[in-house]
């Protein structure tokens, strides 16, 4: 068994920024099941399914094979062999990840894969569940957030760097949108594990959380 770090938290709490510095000060590998769940979503948007066609997410996700590799130290998530990571970072894909995500056969899907890699590798595992859900022993659990202004700032300004045109206003109500789904649905929802560690980002540096993190490793490592 791999020493194991979950982190989970809502969208935009710099979940995979810090996750990503972690693993690479501990010499941990970093698995983003975000990026997972966005590849299914890829997938069932290229099927021409919308978010609202729930019915639909479970018979049509079965063709799905979802397999990660590292290329320098970065994960390259493969669709069907495909490498789709460049694919999978647009809103309308993270919507889809949020939506399609709800479903009990999309989320058995992707457990395997998760689970394997804990198994055999020291892991920092950023998600929604990974705490409560994949990791339940994991040794450092940490619920990663900040808030719903600080996170809507910080993904605009991450696509206006990007060149992407985009409104403060809307990817708000995005944030809140993908909050109440994550957080309520029926299967494997985002909460805050009894045992995991909360850090609210909102007023703290990268590198403050990445320090307290870290920290919180070597006094159980
Ligand atoms: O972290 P992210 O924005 O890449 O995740 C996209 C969506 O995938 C998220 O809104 C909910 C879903 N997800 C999940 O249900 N469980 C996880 N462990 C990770 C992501």
């Amino acid at each position: 068994m791999g020493f194991n770090v979950a982190i989970d938290g809502p969208a935009g709490a710099g979940k995979s920024t810090i996750a990503k510095l972690v693993a690479k000060e501990m010499n941990f590998i970093y698995v983003d099941t975000g990026a997972m769940y966005r590849a299914i979503a890829l997938f069932l948007l290229r099927k021409g399914i919308k978010p609202e066609e729930r019915e639909r997410f479970a018979t049509e996700c079965q063709d799905a094979d979802v397999t990660i590799r590292y290329e320098d130290g970065m994960q390259q998530v493969l669709l069907n062999g495909e490498n789709v990571s460049g694919l999978i970072r647009t809103e309308e894909v993270g919507n889809m990840a949020s939506a399609s995500s709800v479903d009990g056969k999309v989320r058995e899907k992707l457990l395997d894969l998760q689970r394997n890699l804990a198994r055999d590798n020291d892991v920092v595992m950023d998600g929604r569940d990974i705490g409560t859900n994949i990791l339940p022993n994991a040794e450092v659990k940490v619920y990663l957030t900040a808030s719903v202004e600080e996170r809507a700032s910080r993904r605009f300004k991450e696509l206006q760097e990007k060149g992407v045109a985009c409104d403060l206003e809307q990817i708000k109500a995005d944030i809140k949108e993908r909050d109440e789904r994550d957080m309520n649905r029926e299967i494997a929802p985002l909460k805050q594990a009894e045992d995991a560690v909360f850090v609210d980002s909102s007023d703290m540096s990268i590198e403050e959380v990445k320090e307290a993190i870290c920290e919180l490793i070597r006094k159980v490592k």
